[in-house]
Formats: C-alpha cells, structure tokens, sequence
C-alpha cells in the first residue's frame, strides 16, 4: 500500500507478553522473532464519528508451544461497533466471543468475507506453514479495548493438535 495517511506497525514476540496461553513458552522464544505487521490508512483521526478505517494483516506462520501465531485480539472501546475482515492469501481462523465468554471460530482464506458483530471481541490465527495476509475495515470511532483480552484472554484458543487446529476451552 501507498499513499497518504499511512502507517505501519509491527508486533514481535517481546512485544506479545501474556497474549498466548503459555507465556514461559513465549519468553523462552527468540524475542526478535516477527508475529505480524499491519499496514493501515487512516484517513481521519482516530474517534472521529462516521468515518472508516482500512488496515492490511500479514501474520508469520508459528506457533508458540501448541499454539498458533495470533493477533493481539480485542473488543472494540466503542463497544457497538462492527467490523469486516476478509481473507487475501493463505489460511487461518478469526476467532470470535461475545461478552458472555462464548467463542466460535471461521475458517478464513482467500476470498472469505467475515463480518464481526458489535460486542465482539476478535483475534485471528494463522493455521498453516505459510504467510496470512487479510484485510479490515472498521469505523473510525470503533477504538481498541485490548485490556479486557490482555487481562481475562479469550476463553478459547486455537492450538495445533495431531497436525490440525482444534479450539479448545483454557
Ligand atoms: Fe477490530
């Protein structure tokens, strides 16, 4: 991508402290190692109302002991808001949970449309042994609530068991 408003971030497993479900295996992992990059174009400031968002995932293969290579995950700070996400290259999950702790999962691959419901947390999983990329579009006002995720996590993860991801309750 190109062009004004731009930005870029990257997450690195230093960066991912107490986001999988077993942290000794994470602080053990080189620290450097990339898990994802996001390129966005925000085009008006963050909280502006009735504006829209667009960002760009590209999330590394990997697993962290069982499990896979997720984004951080979160609900948004305006908790009504919903989103899009759709696959572009490679395979993977989006993993959703609602405010009562129920969590389900859709598979995502090139081509698959996912929309994210108002008060619905979301994280996605890269499942397979070669790059995810997927795009979004969200309100401008949607904001980020990554502390409830940071603090309570999902209740369920997605781990690689006999070769296949399998969700399971933590
Ligand atoms: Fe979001």
């Amino acid at each position: 991508m190109s062009g004004n408003h731009l930005v870029h971030s990257e997450k690195r497993i230093a960066q991912l402290k107490n986001i999988f479900a077993d942290e000794a295996a994470r602080s053990a992992m080189d620290q450097n190692t990339l898990v994802y990059s996001v390129q966005a174009i925000l085009p008006v400031e963050q909280g502006t109302e009735a504006g829209l968002f667009f960002g760009t995932t590209s999330i590394e293969p990997g697993t962290v002991n069982e499990e896979y290579f997720i984004t951080q995950g979160h609900f948004h700070k305006v908790s009504n808001r919903a989103e899009y996400y759709w696959g572009i290259k490679g395979e993977g999950a989006l993993i959703l949970m609602d405010r009562d702790r129920n969590c389900r999962a859709e598979s995502m691959r090139p081509g698959s449309l996912h929309y994210i419901p108002a008060h619905t947390a979301h994280r996605i999983a890269n499942t397979e042994n070669t790059q995810l990329v997927f795009s979004a579009c969200w309100p401008s006002d949607a904001g980020y609530d990554y502390d409830e995720i940071l603090n309570h996590g999902f209740s369920y993860r997605l781990l690689k068991r006999n070769g296949k991801p399998e969700l399971v309750k933590i």
